[in-house]
């Protein structure tokens, strides 16, 4: 069954895509492109020094006119990954106002991708159970979206670092879209210089997949607005600017020891730095297999990215971790040891084939029952036909024996008349000999 299994196309289970935001009506547009599209480039234009060009090459890049359906199509090998039971990470990464939040949680128009990924695998998975968690990580705190904030703690370790956090069943997407709005309803957002609703805390959304008794998980990220640090804003929005950098700085640096760990056999990534990486160690701490370094599942990045000209070094900054997670080598195979749901995808994938083996099978089955029908009625219509010509051979036969009477008829008549005449001739003989003796 295993060229049953989809394939992933990538490899190395790391796709890292970058997408560049339209410019909002408010925004005032440099001179020259600064930040601009070219095939599966992103390509800079340094605004102080035109002739500072660089390109980075990433797996897929998307333009302003792009939309999120546009932008889910990279993340389907990874999804298929998720069937096959590698867990996966999706991180929405970009600075403040870049589109992270639109990208994942999208609109009424354009659904993000935490609802297109949800009804590809309710499609994908029919038979499964489907679960949802929101966490928000707010200056040093965890808490739970989807129980009004409920202060959790969150653990050391590699397993489940929220074991407390609330599990929602969905079987629908209108029902996932109710409880995504409620997550996002609970969020810490704020009005900043850069963007009218900036995310203030990051948000986890976990899904859980769940199949007999086998189950595997994805995990969305939504970063905080990281921005440049403003002496004009208040206190409380300086201080939440301060712990979303700090802890960004951490995860940066966690995807760095993880790039060198595959290239320079460094083996050791802290986690425990900050709350963000100990929340997402489940997904990104390494595994030492037959000598080589391997991810617990596969890592979707999408790098979002504006052309506002005053965070163009921010943007750049962006790039530059894109390129740096490119170069982590994953040797992640599925199945893997916390995906569980691989064999359930064999099973799955055998079963339909099988049930599609069966329906041709009924197909062929009905088609021949159409025959042996249509043969059935061809020989009635043989029947009938017999019957009428033996019908027909009977009234045939019955107009021969009747013409054979006629003429039998006629041939007698004529013998008659033959023999009444040798009679005739016969008693005039007789009469003539009865005359002869009288005259004797
Ligand atoms: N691709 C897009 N097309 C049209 N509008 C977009 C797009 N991406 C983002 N926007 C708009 O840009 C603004 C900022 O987007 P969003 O809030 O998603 O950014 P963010 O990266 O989450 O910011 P923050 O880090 O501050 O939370 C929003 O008004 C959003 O509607
Ligand atoms: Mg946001």
């Amino acid at each position: 069954t295993s060229q049953l299994i989809p394939q992933s196309t990538q490899s190395s289970g790391i796709s890292v895509v970058a997408r560049i935001r339209p410019f909002l009506p408010h925004e005032k547009q440099h001179p020259y492109p600064i930040i601009f599209k070219s095939e599966n480039n992103v390509v800079t234009n340094d605004p102080q020094n035109k002739l500072l060009t660089s390109s980075h090459p990433f797996d897929s890049v998307f333009g302003p006119d792009s939309q999120n359906v546009d932008i889910f199509q990279p993340l389907i090998p990874n999804l298929h990954n998720v069937l096959c039971g590698l867990p996966l990470l999706q991180i929405n990464y970009g600075v403040t106002s870049s589109g992270k939040t639109y990208t994942l949680f999208g609109n009424q128009d354009q659904p993000g991708l935490l609802q297109q990924s949800a009804s590809y695998l309710m499609q994908q998975l029919p038979q499964a159970r489907f679960f949802v968690s929101a966490v928000q990580i707010y200056l040093n705190q965890v808490s739970d979206l989807l129980n009004n904030n409920f202060q959790l703690k969150c653990l050391a370790t590699q397993q489940d670092p929220l074991p407390k956090r609330v599990l929602k069943e969905f079987t629908s997407i209108q029902q996932l879209q109710k409880i995504l709005a409620q997550a996002q309803g609970q969020r810490e957002t704020a009005q900043t210089m850069n963007n009218s609703a900036s995310s203030r805390s990051h948000c986890l959304i976990y899904y859980f997949i769940q199949l007999n008794n086998e189950q595997n998980q994805i995990c969305f990220v939504d970063l905080a607005g990281s921005e440049p640090f403003q002496t004009n804003s208040s206190k409380q929005l300086q201080q939440e600017s301060s712990f979303i950098r700090t802890s960004l700085l951490m995860l940066d640096k966690s995807i760095k020891d993880l790039k060198n760990l595959s290239t320079m056999n460094q083996n050791s990534v802290s986690f425990r730095s900050s709350l963000l990486t100990m929340c997402l160690r489940p997904f990104l701490q390494p595994q030492q297999k037959e000598n080589r370094f391997q991810l617990p599942g596969s890592i979707s990045l999408i790098l979002n990215l504006h052309c506002v000209l005053d965070q163009f070094y921010s943007n750049k900054e962006t790039l530059n971790l894109g390129l740096l997670t490119k170069e982590i080598k994953n040797y992640a195979k599925t199945p893997s040891r916390l995906g569980q749901l691989g064999q359930s995808c064999q099973n799955y994938v055998a079963k339909s084939t099988l049930q599609s083996q069966q329906s041709s099978l009924v197909e062929s089955l009905q088609d021949e029952s159409e025959l042996v029908e249509q043969f059935e009625m061809l020989t009635k219509q043989l029947f009938q036909l017999q019957a009428e010509a033996e019908e027909e051979m009977i009234e045939m036969r019955r107009e021969v024996v009747k013409e054979m009477a006629e003429l039998m008829e006629i041939e007698l008549e004529a013998q008659r008349t033959e023999f009444e005449a040798e009679l005739d001739e016969k008693d005039r003989q007789i009469m003539e000999l009865k005359r002869r003796l009288g005259e004797m």
